[in-house]
C-alpha cells in the first residue's frame, strides 16, 4: 500500500486531513472552530454541504484546491458520532487513508485533526499516535515473496507532519510503534523453510546490532543439555534445524532504583506439523505462525529500545523450534524431567508449546530475577473457540500485574480477557506415571489447561502472565490496517505499553 511514513515538518503537504464528526441528529456535520479558523477560503465548509457528506466513520470528501497548477488538496476523515468516539477508531481509519494517498501517488500528508478531537474533549495526542500507528502498518511489505509473474503496484513514500505539537507527537510514536509491529509481521510471514530457529536466532541478533541497548545471547547444542532445558530438546529432536533459546537483553541508559528485571517469554515454534501426532487435514496449514509469540516480543523489544526506553532491564526469551517428525522425534508416552525437576509424560506431541515454554519459564525464575513474568503463545486452539479473534486470553492472578496489563490492552487496543486458574485446573492437569502430562484426555477447558500446564513451571511468589494468542495473532481476511492473511504483530504494541508504565 504505502512504501514508507516517516515524520518530518516540511512546509508544503499535498494533502491536508482535517476531521469532522456526524451530525447529531439528521443534516450535515458542522465544523469545529479550531478547524474552521483553518478554511480561510471557507472550502471545507462548503464542502460539509455536499449531500454525500456526512461524516461517518471512515468517510472520506474529497477537496481539491481551486488553482490549475496547484495538486494540493483537502481531506475530510468522517469520525463518526461523537458521542462514543474513542481515539482507538483512528487505528483503523489509517487504512481508507493511506488507500486515498497510495492511489493519489501523494508523498506528504499534514494531519490536522486537533481541531476535531479537542471539540469533542478528546485526547488528541491518543488519537495521533492511533492514527500513526495504523499508517504505519499500512506499510508493511505483503510482496516480500512475489517473484517475476507478479507486477508489483508502486507504493509512494510519504512524509507527514503537522502544525499541532500534540498530534506531531502523537504520530511520531505511533510511526515507531507500528514500526516495530511491523518488524513482527515480517518474522511471521517469512515461510518455514527460511524462518527456522537458526535463522530466527539470526535475526534476532541482526535487530539487536541495528538497536541501541539490545544485545542477544543464544542458548543451543550442548548449553541446552548443560542447563536441563529439556523441553526445547525433546520438541526440536526431529528437525534438522536445532532447537535455540534465544535471550534479548534491553540495558536501559539509567536504571531506576528498586526497579528489576521484566521478563517476556515468547512460543516460537517456528513450524508446528504437531509431530508424530501429526495435525491432520487442514490444521497444519499457517503453522508457520507458531512464533507469533516469539514475534510479538521481539517486536516489543524493538519498541521498548526505540520508543518506549522504561528505566527498567528487560529481558525477552524466545523458545524457539521446529516441531516435526523423524526416527528421532519425541513421542507419545516419552517422559521428560524438566529444569525445575518436574516430570511430564508426552501424551500428546502436537502439545508442544507449553513444553518450550516451561523451560522458558523455568530460566526465568531461576536466572533473571524477575519482578515479574509475561508470556505470549499462540497455545490452543480451544482460546479460539472460547473468544475468536477479538481479545486474548488473558491469565494472571496477580492484581498489580494484571492491572497493568489491562491499562496496556486499553491504551494499545490489543485487547484482553481473563480466563481463570484454579487448582482443578491444575488437577486436571496430573498423570499416573509421571507428574503431569502434556495434554489431558480431556477437552474440558481446553485453553485454561495450557495455562495451568504452565503454572508448573513458575515459582510461587513470582507475578506471571500468560497470554494466549492463538485467536488474534493474524486474520485470514483484511482487517482495519491488516491486510489480507498478514499477521498483526500482536504483543509488540501491546508489551511496549506495559513497560511504557515503567519509563
Ligand atoms: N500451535 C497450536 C495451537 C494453535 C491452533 C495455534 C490454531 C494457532 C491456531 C498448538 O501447538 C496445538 O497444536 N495445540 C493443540 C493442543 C492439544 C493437542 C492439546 C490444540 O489446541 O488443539
Ligand atoms: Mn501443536
Ligand atoms: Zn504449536
Amino acid at each position: 500500500m504505502l512504501k514508507s511514513v516517516k515524520f518530518g515538518s516540511g512546509r508544503m503537504f499535498e494533502v491536508t486531513l482535517v476531521g469532522v464528526f456526524e451530525a447529531s441528529g439528521s443534516g450535515n456535520p458542522r465544523l469545529d472552530q479550531y478547524t474552521k479558523a483553518m478554511d480561510k477560503d471557507g472550502a471545507i465548509g462548503d464542502a460539509l454541504k455536499r449531500p454525500e457528506c456526512r461524516g461517518k466513520a471512515g468517510e472520506l470528501t474529497e477537496i481539491i484546491a481551486d488553482t490549475a497548477k496547484s495538486t494540493r488538496r483537502t481531506l475530510i476523515l468522517g469520525l463518526g458520532k461523537k458521542t462514543g468516539f474513542c481515539e482507538r477508531s483512528l487505528h483503523d481509519l489509517a487504512a481508507p487513508i493511506a488507500r486515498y494517498i497510495s492511489r493519489l501517488g501523494a508523498n506528504s500528508l499534514a494531519v490536522e485533526i486537533g481541531g476535531a478531537t479537542s471539540s469533542a474533549k478528546k485526547d488528541t495526542y491518543r488519537a495521533a499516535r492511533a492514527l500513526g500507528e495504523g499508517l504505519a502498518l499500512m506499510t508493511f511489505d505483503t510482496g516480500e515473496f512475489k517473484g517475476k509473474a507478479t507486477t508489483l503496484a508502486e507504493r509512494p513514500a510519504v512524509r507527514v507532519g503537522s502544525s499541532d505539537p500534540e498530534v506531531a507527537d502523537g504520530l511520531k510514536v505511533g510511526l515507531g510503534l507500528g514500526a516495530s509491529a511491523n518488524l513482527a509481521r515480517r518474522l511471521s510471514q517469512t515461510p518455514p523453510n527460511i524462518c527456522n530457529p537458526g535463522w530466527l536466532a539470526k535475526e534476532a541478533k541482526r535487530i539487536a546490532r541495528t538497536t541501541e541497548n539490545l544485545s542477544v545471547r543464544l542458548i543451543q547444542g550442548k548449553q541446552l543439555e548443560d542447563e536441563g532445558l529439556e523441553g526445547l530438546i525433546n520438541v526440536g529432536k526431529a528437525s534438522e534445524s536445532p532447537p535455540v533459546l534465544i535471550r534479548i537483553e534491553y540495558k536501559p541508559a539509567s536504571r531506576k532504583r528498586g526497579l528489576g528485571p521484566a521478563v517476556l517469554v515468547g512460543k516460537s515454534m517456528t513450524y508446528d506439523s504437531g509431530g508424530l501426532s501429526i495435525k491432520t487435514g487442514g490444521f497444519m496449514r499457517g503453522m508457520k505462525r507458531d512464533m507469533d509469540g516469539g514475534a510479538g516480543v521481539i517486536g516489543a523489544m524493538h519498541a521498548i529500545a526505540t520508543v518506549i526506553k522504561p528505566r527498567r532491564p528487560v529481558v525477552a526469551l524466545l523458545a524457539s523450534a521446529e516441531n516435526s517428525i523423524s526416527d528421532e522425534a519425541y513421542r507419545p508416552d516419552d517422559v521428560i524431567t524438566f529444569r525445575n525437576g518436574v516430570t511430564c509424560e508426552v501424551t500428546n506431541t502436537d502439545a508442544e508449546g507449553r513444553l518450550v515454554l516451561a523451560d522458558a519459564l523455568c530460566w526465568a525464575c531461576d536466572k533473571e530475577k524477575p519482578d515479574y513474568i509475561v508470556d505470549a503463545a499462540t497455545l490452543t486452539g480451544g482460546v479460539v473457540t472460547a473468544l475468536g479473534s477479538t481479545f486474548a486470553g488473558m491469565w494472571c492472578d496477580d492484581d498489580k500485574l494484571r492491572a497493568k496489563i489491562e491499562r496496556a490492552a486499553e491504551a494499545s487496543g490489543e485487547r484482553v480477557w481473563r480466563l481463570p486458574l484454579h487448582q482443578e485446573y491444575k488437577d486436571l492437569m496430573r498423570s499416573d506415571i509421571a507428574d503431569i502430562l502434556n495434554s489431558s484426555a480431556v477437552r474440558a477447558a481446553h485453553p485454561i489447561q495450557g495455562a495451568a500446564f504452565l503454572a508448573y513451571f513458575v515459582k510461587e511468589g513470582i507475578p506471571w502472565c500468560h497470554l494466549d494468542i492463538a485467536g488474534v495473532h493474524a486474520h485470514d481476511g483484511e482487517k482495519g490496517p491488516y491486510a489480507k492473511g498478514t499477521s498483526t504483530g500482536f504483543g509488540a504494541r501491546l508489551l511496549a505499553d506495559l513497560l511504557d508504565q515503567d519509563a
